[in-house]
């Protein structure tokens, strides 16, 4: 007869078969040749360019060269044993003028990234938007009328047409597709704390800007659709915020109510329910007319069906109402100081850290955050999931040898897979997970200062160098998931 112990368990925690290995990064963090193949400004090369925006004065002009260095990139991930690879197309490289035809120029760089992905074995995963907006979508350089970025409804339908663009070109070698990278960042810091580019800060331009990323984003799952195979899967990324109140006191509820309706609801509500949530209605009506922003037939095209959810995930929200907030709580929430809330309707709320254990942007560590969000989406949702963005920046030494050892990077991601698992374990589809990011790159507001990268990157050589934490997460793809903790 054969005992097996009960407590034999396999020494690492297998996650399902096929489940994507992967990392992520957006173009004008990583890409730099702002200007080559008649590529023009983004908003976030105007803001950039704005002095004091972002810190040091530091600008994607050359990011870390990833336009002419891609082909040693993927050689990288290949190394490494990626299985996918999450990245995002630049708009203005590939529809300069964000109207009209697209330039073959930008997308042949597309083109051959992608087939040299392919042709190491790993899956291109491309995002459509991940916030360089064509600076001519936001101010038109020809004086004519105001373009007016997202706040204006225009601004929607330029995004779906440069889908199709995209899709055609593209549709036959990638076939997972997400729409928008976080459009709480675009709407609520791009034009509500003006953090983010383009820098506007007016609460009701912030809401406009929200209604249509989220009918952009309905109006290219349909242009998608339409240019893609059937076989392609079509997703979202958004950094739905864990929310927490500080206490049970009502007051606190209340906080969280609203920041999780401002916060979330505002997106997977319209994208998954075909509509706003009344609460969000009602806490913004002093600020908008949601029954002229909001005209019929919207709703449909936002609950268009997609394939996968992405979630990006960070750090849990903590919040109490502000009026009598005990000490600790922040004027600001993680993402950027600014006398301008980027929570509109829900200015009067207060944040306070999870835990003292913080990354180097100052975010707590709290991987329970990531398998309650994971786990909460797939039982209201019931869709497919992929983590689209997870990982920490610390402040790396490189040592003598010219090795960075980062043990805390390699800590943090392990703690989140071990959530990704405990989600899955859960019942949760969770089919991959993308670590933010494969390289140092340019960090938006904060500029070169803070390092997300597994890849360390010497910015006056360009040199690229695997960390320790690089190593690591070779292992787990090696083994199919992580030791136990
Ligand atoms: C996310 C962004 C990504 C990167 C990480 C740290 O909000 O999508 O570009 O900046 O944060």
């Amino acid at each position: 007869m054969t005992v097996v112990s009960p407590d034999i368990r396999s020494a690492h925690r297998p996650f399902p078969p096929g489940f994507a290995w992967g990392a992520a990064t957006a173009a004008y963090q990583i890409e730099g040749a702002i200007a080559e193949g008649g590529r023009t400004p983004s908003i976030w090369d105007t803001f950039s360019h704005t002095p004091g925006k972002v810190a040091n004065g530091d600008t994607g002009d050359t990011a870390v060269d990833h336009f002419h260095r891609f082909r040693e990139d993927v050689r990288i991930m290949a190394d490494l044993g990626l299985t996918a690879y999450r990245f995002s197309v630049s708009w203005p490289r590939v529809q300069p003028t964000g109207r009209g035809p697209a330039s073959e120029r930008g997308l042949d760089f597309y083109r051959a990234l992608t087939d040299e992905l392919l042709a190491h074995g790993i899956t291109p995963v491309a995002t459509l938007y991940h916030w360089d907006l064509p600076q001519e979508l936001e101010t038109p350089s020809n004086g004519g009328s105001a373009a007016g970025g997202w706040p204006a409804r225009d601004t929607a339908y330029h995004f779906a047409e440069y889908a199709a663009l995209v899709a055609e070109a593209l549709g036959d070698r990638v076939g997972i597709w997400t729409t928008l990278n976080e459009p709480w960042c675009s709407a609520f810091l791009g034009y509500g704390s003006g953090v983010h580019a383009p820098g506007r800060t007016d609460p009701a331009d912030a809401l406009r800007a929200a209604h249509h990323l989220n009918l952009g984003h309905g109006l290219a799952v349909g242009a998608l659709r339409a240019a893609l195979p059937a076989s392609a899967q079509i997703a979202v990324s958004l950094n739905l915020h864990a929310v927490r109140p500080l206490s049970d006191r009502p007051q606190d509820l209340e906080a969280a109510r609203r920041i999780d309706a401002v916060g979330n609801r505002i997106w997977t509500s319209p994208m998954f329910k075909g509509r706003y949530d009344e609460d969000l209605l009602r806490d913004t009506a002093h600020l908008v007319d949601w029954d002229a922003l909001v005209h019929g037939g919207d709703l449909a095209e936002i609950s268009r069906p997609i394939d996968l959810l992405g979630l990006n995930y960070y750090n849990p929200t903590v919040v109490s109402s502000a009026t009598d907030a005990d000490g600790g709580a922040l004027r600001n929430d993680g993402h950027g100081a600014s006398a301008h809330s980027p929570w509109p309707g829900a200015d009067d709320v207060a944040f306070h850290l999870a835990n003292d254990d913080v990354t180097a942007m100052g975010w707590p560590i709290d991987p329970t955050g990531l398998s309650e969000t994971l786990l909460a989406m797939h039982r209201e949702f019931g869709l497919p999931l992929m983590v689209s963005e997870n990982g920490a920046s610390f402040e790396d030494t490189v040592s003598p040898d010219g090795t960075v050892h980062d043990p805390e990077r390699a800590a943090y991601i392990h703690r989140h897979l071990g959530a990704v698992a405990d989600a899955i374990d859960g019942g949760a589809d969770v089919r991959g997970y993308y670590l933010w990011s494969l390289l140092d790159n340019f960090e938006w507001a904060y500029g070169y200062e803070k390092r997300f990268g597994i890849v360390h990157v010497d910015y006056d050589t360009l040199v690229r160098t695997p960390k320790t934490s690089a190593h690591w997460y070779s292992g787990v793809i090696r083994q199919g998931g992580p030791d136990r903790a």
